[in-house]
């Protein structure tokens, strides 16, 4: 029988568009799926191909003066164990990492300031002196215009920072009152200003996430057209004014995955570690459903189970050699293939 939904679907890829009762009905039901994906899956492939992206993720710091509901790493978890990682210590994730094939190295933290601007420069500088045909990506929350300004001319060309949700009210439920939605979405702007590859996104199953939030997050993600988007399950931990809440859902991610990659074909999608430790399969999922960048990590193996920002984190005991190996393998498995060019999106 003809899925009554297919219409919408065929709209979404045509458009990049939808009306939000649509939409609405492409987020929830679970019977639009294997059309759903098919579409986003056809039309990542008539962009990219089957190449999949890699990054080499650096968790450099473990503190964070920030104090998110949600967030293992939050300022107030006196169980979290804080580290921080050397200029030198960085330096040989990336030369590790350099020799595995990746030419992106994603820098990310906390929000720590012990990190000044001038050191974030000089790590970034290092760096793109030893690795030029690399690109840096930095991934540090927020910070001044200027801040970024400098980071960018240090050689930095991409950052993350996921809006998390771009409702207010819903915003207001996940964080303490000294942080500010508005001031995230300036972020955003003066990043894409300056010129930055910015990428943004949102946990899906945050919670209090209602139908409304995720079709603003939708919305915003439109307004601001980012280069990259990550979506990530949310993920409950056991240190956390959230740690009797439920893990978000996963097929409902994937939905939401596949509607961006039709609303939004050229851009980058990782199939994130979240989507990985909720299900076996959810990165190998999460590219048959329109992904097409992994970031394993490139972390000193002794560092990464501190950097818990939810509870069963995986990949945290394998070192970066096994982890590109195994990523690589599912990779091909689930019928793609790993490219080790910088992986810029595509625009044309
Ligand atoms: N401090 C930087 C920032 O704020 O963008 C980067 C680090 S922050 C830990 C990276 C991302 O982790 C956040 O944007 C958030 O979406 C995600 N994250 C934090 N806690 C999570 C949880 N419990 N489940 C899933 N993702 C989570
Ligand atoms: Fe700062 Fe999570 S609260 S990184």
């Amino acid at each position: 029988m003809t899925n009554i939904f297919l219409p919408y679907i065929d709209s979404l890829r045509k458009n990049h568009d939808l009306p939000c009762e649509f939409l609405v009905d492409l987020i929830e039901r679970n019977d639009v799926e294997s059309d759903l994906f098919s579409a986003a899956d056809k039309v990542r492939r008539e962009i990219y191909g089957t190449d999949v992206y890699i990054r080499g993720l650096i968790e450099f710091t473990s503190y964070c003066k920030n104090n998110c509901y949600y967030c293992g790493i939050r300022r107030d978890n006196k169980n979290a164990q804080r580290y921080r990682l050397s200029n030198n210590d960085i330096m040989i994730c990336c030369r590790e990492g350099y020799s595995l094939g990746y030419r992106t190295f994603v820098l990310q933290g906390g929000e720590d300031m012990f990190y000044t601007d001038s050191k974030i420069c000089s790590i970034v500088y290092k760096i793109k002196s030893e690795y030029p045909d690399c690109a840096v990506t930095l991934s540090l929350g927020e910070r001044s215009a200027e801040s970024y300004k400098s980071f960018f001319k240090a050689g930095a060309s991409r950052y993350l920072l996921r809006h998390e949700t771009a409702d207010e009210g819903h915003y207001r439920k996940l964080h303490p009152y000294e942080m500010s939605l508005e001031n995230r979405k300036k972020c955003l702007f003066s990043l894409k200003e300056i010129g930055y590859q910015v990428g943004s996104g949102f946990m899906v199953g945050s919670p209090y996430q209602t139908i409304d939030n995720l079709i603003s997050d939708i919305r915003f993600l439109q307004k601001l057209d980012p280069d990259m988007i990550g979506i990530g399950t949310y993920i409950t931990h056991k240190d956390t004014p959230f740690s009797d809440r439920e893990n978000g859902d996963i097929y409902l991610s994937l939905r939401i995955i596949a509607i961006l990659r039709l609303m939004f074909p050229h851009a980058l999608i990782p199939a994130t570690t979240a989507l990985g430790t909720v299900h076996p399969q959810g990165r190998e999922m999460a590219l048959k459903a329109g992904a097409n960048v992994v970031m394993p990590n490139l972390s000193p193996i002794n560092v990464r189970k501190k950097y818990a920002l939810y509870d069963n984190k995986i990949c945290t005991d394998e070192e970066s050699a096994q982890c590109r190996e195994c990523l690589e393998k599912r990779i091909c498995d689930a019928g793609y293939r790993v490219v080790t060019s910088v992986g810029d999106v595509r625009r044309d």
